[in-house]
C-alpha cells in the first residue's frame, strides 16, 4: 500500500515540485490535510525571515502522539511498530506492536503525570537505544512536555550545561547503556551532572544494565516501580493533552562555530506533517516494510527518522542498541538478514569502516530483501557510494542522498528512492516545498550551475523555530549572513541540471564520523588543561571518520613536559571530561607559537591547509606577524 502523497515518477515530482513553489501554502494545506487533528489551522504559514518568526499551521491543534499510535490501533495495531535489536546478538529481539507501544506509552505518560511532569516542562532523557527511549520520547509528548535527548557520549560537565540551559525539571535515564564490548555508566554520568544541578526534582531510572547504581532519596526512582505504581492504581490509559501547532515539541543541542551548543526548538505540527512527508517520499516507503535507520535517538535522525517520521506513516521502524562493529563486522548485515530488512539508512562513516573489513563479514548474509539505502550525515565517497551500491545493494537498490540538519528537521535535498535519478556524491534536487539557493561571497545570489554557500530563500514546515532561551542567537547564526535567507552553514555545487553536491561546513564547524563538533568548545576544553598556554583545532581528512581531530598547542607547563605523550594522554583525558569521548582530538601537535594575523587572530587557513598536508600552498601569507612560527608548524607536522 502507498500514501496518497507519494511520488510515483519523476515527471510527478516536476510537478508537485513547481506546484510546490508556486502555491505553498496551497501545497502543505494539502499535505496536512492526511493527519489528525484535534482542531484545524487558520492559516498555513506566516514567515519573516527579517526578524525571525515562522508558524505553521497556526491555530491548529493536534496531538504528535495521536499521529504517530492512536491513529493507526484500527487497522495497524497488530502490526510492528518498533522491532528492537539488542546490543548482544544472542539476546532476544524485541518486538512492540502499536498496540503495544499504545499501551507503554499511555502507561508510561501516567507515570510521568504521577511524578509531577506537566504540559511545558522540559525533561532529559539520557538513555541507551532500547524502546524505552522511544517510550519515553513519546509519553512526553503525549504529554506536552518537552524532550531534550542527550546523546550517551557526551560528559557529566556537557549533561549539566544542557539541563541548565533548557531549565529541565526531570530526567530520564537508565543504569548502564551497552555498546559494543562497553557498558557506558549512564546513571553515574547523571549522578555527576546533578553536582551542579539542584534543580532536577526527579530521576526515573530504567533497568538495562543492572550495574550497581546510586538511588537518592526523595529524588531517584526505579521506571519498573513506577508502572507497577500505576498498575496497581489501575489507571486508564493517558489521553493526549492538546497542543498548539507552534508549542515546542522538544529541543536538540546543536554544535556551532562560536559558544556553547545551542538547543535547536522543533514545534509540534509543522515537524509532524515534514517528517512524514519525507520519510514516506524519499525511501519511497510502503507499507509493512521493514526500514532500519541506524542512527541514535541523541541525533536529529533519530528523532526523525527512527521514532516521529516512521511512526507517524504507520511504519516498521527498528532500533538497535549496538554498534556496527559488534560482536563483529558483518552486524549490520546479520540484522538486515535476520529481521528481512526492506530500507536501510546509515552514514557515510560506517560504510567506510565496514568497507575497511572486506568481503568477509558478507559471506552467507542474505541481504535480498534490501529494496532502498540511504546515507545521511557527511558527504559520500565515491568509492563509499560504489561500495554501498555493489556489495550492499547488489546493483538493485537506489541510494538516496539525504543532505540536512539539526536545524532542517528533515531532510531537504535528495533523491527521493527509485523516483528520481541519483548521482554519486551528489544529493540531488530539493524535496517539495525545498527552496535552496547559492550565494556568493558578496552576498549576490549564482544563478545556473556553479559553487557557493547554501542557502533557502523559503520555509519548509520543520524549519527551526529558535535557539532556546536566546532567540537573537538564531536570528544572528541562520539568519543574518544573508538577509531573508536562512544560511546552512555548508558549501554547494550546483549542475546545469539543479542537482546539489554538499562539499562540507565553510564555517569553523567540524563532522567527525557524522558528528557536529565546534572547534571553538574543543579549544576552549584544551585550554582548561593546566599547562596549555592557547589552542587551535582544525579538521583534517580521515580515511573512515571523514575528518579528524587536529589541534595545534603551545604547552608551557612543567610536569611532565618531557613526555610529550604524557601530555597528549592528559589533554584527552581533559577534551573527555569536559566535552566527552566524540571529541577528542586525533592528533595533537606541540608547537611554540600560532599563525595570527597583526591584530592577533589566528590564521586557520594556514593551519588547516597544513592539517591537510598541503603545505606547498599555503596561499596569501602576508598578514602574518611572524612568518617563521609557520615553518616551525611544518617542520612538526605529524
Ligand atoms: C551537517 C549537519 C541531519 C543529518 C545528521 C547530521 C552535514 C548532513 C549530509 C549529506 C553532505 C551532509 C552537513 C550539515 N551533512 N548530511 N548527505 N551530504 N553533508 O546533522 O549534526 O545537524 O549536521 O552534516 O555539513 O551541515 P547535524
Amino acid at each position: 500500500m502507498s500514501y496518497s502523497y507519494q511520488i510515483n515518477s519523476f515527471e510527478q515530482y516536476k510537478e508537485v515540485y513547481e506546484r510546490s513553489i508556486q502555491q505553498p501554502q496551497n501545497f502543505w494545506a494539502d499535505i496536512a490535510s492526511n493527519f489528525q487533528w484535534r482542531r484545524k489551522w487558520d492559516k498555513v504559514l506566516d514567515w519573516n525571515f527579517e526578524d525571525y518568526k515562522v508558524e505553521w499551521f497556526k491555530g491548529a491543534k493536534l496531538n504528535i502522539t495521536e499521529n504517530c499510535i492512536d491513529r493507526h490501533l484500527e487497522k495497524l495495531g497488530n502490526k510492528p511498530a518498533i522491532i528492537w535489536e539488542p546490543n548482544n546478538p544472542d539476546e532476544h529481539h524485541r518486538v512492540l506492536t502499536y498496540n503495544d507501544l499504545y499501551n507503554k506509552v499511555t502507561q508510561f505518560t501516567n507515570v510521568l503525570k504521577n511524578n509531577g511532569v506537566k504540559k511545558g516542562d522540559c525533561v532529559c532523557l539520557y538513555m541507551g537505544m532500547i524502546p524505552e527511549l522511544a517510550i519515553a520520547v513519546l509519553a512526553c509528548a503525549r504529554i506536552g512536555a518537552i524532550h531534550s535527548v542527550i546523546f550517551g557520549g557526551f560528559s557529566a560537565k556537557s549533561i549539566a550545561d544542557r539541563l541548565q540551559d533548557a531549565n529541565a525539571r526531570f530526567i530520564i535515564t537508565c543504569d548502564g547503556a551497552f555498546r559494543g564490548g562497553k557498558d557506558i555508566p549512564l546513571k553515574s554520568l547523571i549522578d555527576d551532572a546533578l553536582e551542579s544541578c539542584d534543580f532536577i526534582e526527579r530521576v526515573i531510572v530504567c533497568t538495562r544494565t543492572r550495574t550497581p547504581i546510586s538511588m537518592i532519596k526523595g529524588r531517584d526512582v526505579w521506571w519498573e516501580d513506577e508502572i507497577k505504581k500505576v498498575e496497581t492504581l489501575a489507571m486508564a490509559p493517558a489521553p493526549a493533552e492538546e497542543m498548539d501547532a507552534e508549542d515546542p515539541l522538544f529541543i536538540l543541542y546543536t554544535s556551532g562555530s562560536t559558544g556553547k551548543p545551542k538547543g535547536v526548538v522543533h514545534t509540534c505540527a509543522g515537524y509532524m506533517v515534514y517528517t512524514n512527508y519525507s520519510f514516506v517520499n524519499v525511501f519511497n516507503y510502503k507499507l509493512g516494510d521493514i526500514y532500519f535507520c541506524t542512527a541514535d535517538i541523541g541525533w536529529i535522525t533519530g528523532h526523525s527518522y527512527i521514532v516521529y517520521g516512521p511512526l507517524s506513516a504507520g511504519a516498521t521502524t527498528m532500533m538497535f542498541e549496538g554498534i556496527p562493529t559488534f560482536p563483529d563486522a558483518g552486524r549490520f548485515w546479520d540484522i538486515v538478514d535476520k529481521h528481512r530488512v526492506n530500507i536501510l539508512y546509515t552514514a557515510p562513516t560506517a560504510i567506510r569502516s565496514l568497507m575497511s573489513y572486506g568481503d568477509e563479514p558478507l559471506k552467507g548474509k542474505d541481504l535480498s530483501t534490501l529494496k532502498v539505502l540511504g546515507s545521511v550525515g557527511e558527504p559520500i565517497n565515491e568509492e563509499a557510494w560504489h561500495w554501498y551500491d555493489e556489495k550492499i545493494g547488489k546493483g538493485k537498490c537506489p541510494i538516496v542522498d539525504t543532505w540536512w540538519q539539526t536545524e532542517n528537521g528533515g531532510i531537504l535535498i535528495s533523491n527521493l528512492a527509485g523516483i528520481t535519478p541519483s548521482k554519486p556524491g551528489w544529493a540531488t534536487l530539493p524535496l517539495p516545498g525545498v527552496q535552496p539557493c547559492l550565494m556568493d561571497e558578496q552576498g549576490k545570489e549564482i544563478e545556473g550551475a556553479g559553487t557557493g554557500n547554501l542557502c533557502m530563500k523559503f520555509p519548509w514546515p520543520s524549519i527551526i523555530r529558535t535557539t532556546f532561551g536566546d532567540h537573537e542567537r538564531c536570528k544572528k547564526t541562520y539568519f543574518s549572513t544573508y538577509p531573508n535567507h536562512y544560511f546552512s552553514g555548508d558549501g554547494a555545487m550546483r549542475d546545469e541540471n539543479g542537482n546539489y553536491k554538499i562539499t562540507g561546513r565553510v564555517d569553523d564547524v567540524l563532522n567527525v564520523s557524522g558528528h557536529r563538533i565546534g572547534t571553538a568548545e574543543v579549544e576552549n576544553a584544551i585550554n582548561l588543561h593546566a599547562g596549555v598556554v592557547e589552542s587551535a583545532v582544525v579538521g583534517y581528512p580521515h580515511e573512515i571518520k571523514g575528518q579528524g581531530i587536529y589541534a595545534f598547542v603551545i604547552y608551557n607547563g612543567t610536569h611532565n613536559a618531557d613526555d610529550e605523550d604524557l601530555i597528549r594522554r592528559d589533554i584527552t583525558a581533559t577534551v573527555t571530561r569536559i566535552i566527552g569521548p566524540i571529541s577528542k582530538p586525533d592528533k595533537i601537535q606541540f608547537v611554540k607559537g600560532l599563525p595570527k594575523t597583526r591584530s592577533g587572530k589566528i590564521m586557520r587557513r594556514i593551519l588547516r591547509k597544513i592539517a591537510e598536508n598541503e603545505t606547498e600552498n599555503l596561499g596569501d601569507t602576508s598578514s602574518l606577524l611572524d612568518a617563521g612560527v609557520v615553518d616551525e608548524i611544518k617542520k612538526g607536522k605529524l
